[in-house]
């Protein structure tokens, strides 16, 4: 049997994962955050004190990284090497390099395999940069969802917020539109928006609004 696939891309503060994991659960899909991969590979990476420019090392160090991904009470965990990574991959500072080492090819193609698999086994919503245009060309519904750079600094700040992080909006609007840029502007599988895609513009909308749009999307694709 074909699996559904609800591929949802977009630059970073987008509420991708906000609104893929509802989806997800409201439909009964599993839920995969593949910025979650590459953050793990770049946990790696600073942990091995290996620099965002130096290819040849990021290179030989893919060798030595196993990335695979187990679901504990429905929320996926990823695992670096068997070790469970998710309590650290969520600061600044593995954004900022899981976007500066997404850019090698190689770094990209050892999680696009385990990616397509995962789509392969199960109906699955999953969320990143190049979901639509490359890891699944073929997905049932496409989103392209973005918002105003301010207004998603508004968010992750936030977000840092309710943790009890400290921040700055300024500097989190700079670091969203450095990655934006990098994101886009890579030669292998970069964040744009696929033709058949339906572009979502969430900085007037409320969560629950963009959950709904998504959910007819799919309802009416199952009609016909
Ligand atoms: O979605 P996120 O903030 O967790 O992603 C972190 C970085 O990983 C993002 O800036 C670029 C990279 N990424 C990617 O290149 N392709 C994906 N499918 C997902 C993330």
């Amino acid at each position: 049997m074909k699996h559904i696939s609800i591929a949802i891309d977009g630059p970073a503060g987008a509420g991708k994962s906000t609104i893929a994991k509802k989806v997800a659960k409201d439909l009964g899909f599993i839920y995969v955050d593949t910025g979650a991969m590459y953050r793990a590979m770049a946990l790696y990476f600073i942990q091995n004190a290996i620099k965002a420019d130096e290819a040849a090392r990021i290179e030989a160090a893919c060798d030595h990284i196993n990335v695979s991904i187990q679901y504990i009470d429905q929320v996926q965990q990823v695992l670096l090497n068997g070790e469970n990574v998710n309590h650290l991959i969520r600061t600044d500072e593995v954004g900022q390099m899981a976007s500066a080492s997404s850019v090698n090819p190689k770094v990209r193609l050892k999680l696009v395999e385990l990616q397509r698999q995962l789509a392969l086994d199960q109906d699955v919503v999953m969320d990143g940069r190049d979901i639509g245009t490359y890891v699944l060309p073929s997905a049932d519904i496409k989103i392209y969802m973005t918002a105003g750079s301010r207004e998603r600094a508004h968010r992750r700040y936030k977000e840092f917020l309710e943790k009890g992080m400290e921040c700055n909006l300024d500097q989190i609007e700079k670091d969203i539109l450095v990655r934006d840029e990098r994101d886009m502007n890579r030669d292998f599988a970069p964040l744009k928006q696929a033709e058949d895609a339906v572009y979502l513009d969430t900085s007037n909308m409320t969560i629950e609004e963009v959950v709904t749009k998504i959910i007819e999307l799919y309802n009416k694709k199952k009609e016909n």
